[in-house]
């Protein structure tokens, strides 16, 4: 699915992959698998996206999974580029222009803009999604809001296992 986005569109492509990615992990609850499939999703959908992928948080560092484009970085440490100042901060960052972007680290020199949006589970960092276009200034805050629904559909995905044990909570409520 390649979907074009005149101005005001983008709500509309966004609430579109949320749906189909949805549908495509539901049943699904396997970490890389669902990655995978939620960078390819992304490829397909997004117009002018040349690199769509995960960094997953080990200790401090932020450590490459799947992904669809060039080979990429495969270990970023907290602080360091536009990931790891996402992950240090849990926050997304819009860089309109890679190039004036102290820090940045280029994995693909095609690679003009770039947003890069921290998975949260319940609060706690467990990795970032990176989206990079070859355009500049690709990304505005209609990305940043659909692109943090996609992270979230993503993380609610995963197994239960990974969620933390609510039980006491529960049990004092
Ligand atoms: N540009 C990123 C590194 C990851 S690649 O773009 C895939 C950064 O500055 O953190």
């Amino acid at each position: 699915m390649q979907v074009s986005t005149p101005a005001g569109a983008k709500f509309i492509l966004y609430q579109e992959i949320c749906e189909q990615l949805h549908n495509l992990l539901v049943d699904e609850r396997n970490l890389v698998a669902n990655a995978a499939n939620t960078a390819a999703l992304l490829k397909q959908c997004l117009p002018d996206v040349n690199w769509v992928g995960f960094y997953f948080a080990e200790d401090e560092e932020l450590v490459l999974g799947p992904f669809q484009g060039r080979v990429a970085c495969t270990r970023i440490s907290f602080g360091d580029g536009v990931c790891g100042k996402a992950a240090a901060g849990a926050r997304t960052i819009i860089v309109p222009d890679v190039s004036k972007f102290a820090g940045h680290i280029s994995c693909d020199p095609r690679s003009r803009s770039e947003i890069v949006v921290p998975l949260l589970n319940w609060g706690k960092l467990r990795g970032v999604l990176d989206v990079d276009s070859e355009n500049l200034n690709r990304f505005d805050e209609d990305d940043e809001e659909g692109l943090e629904s996609v992270a979230s559909v993503f993380m609610t995905s995963l197994a239960s296992d990974d969620l933390p044990d609510l039980s006491e909570e529960a049990a004092l409520g």
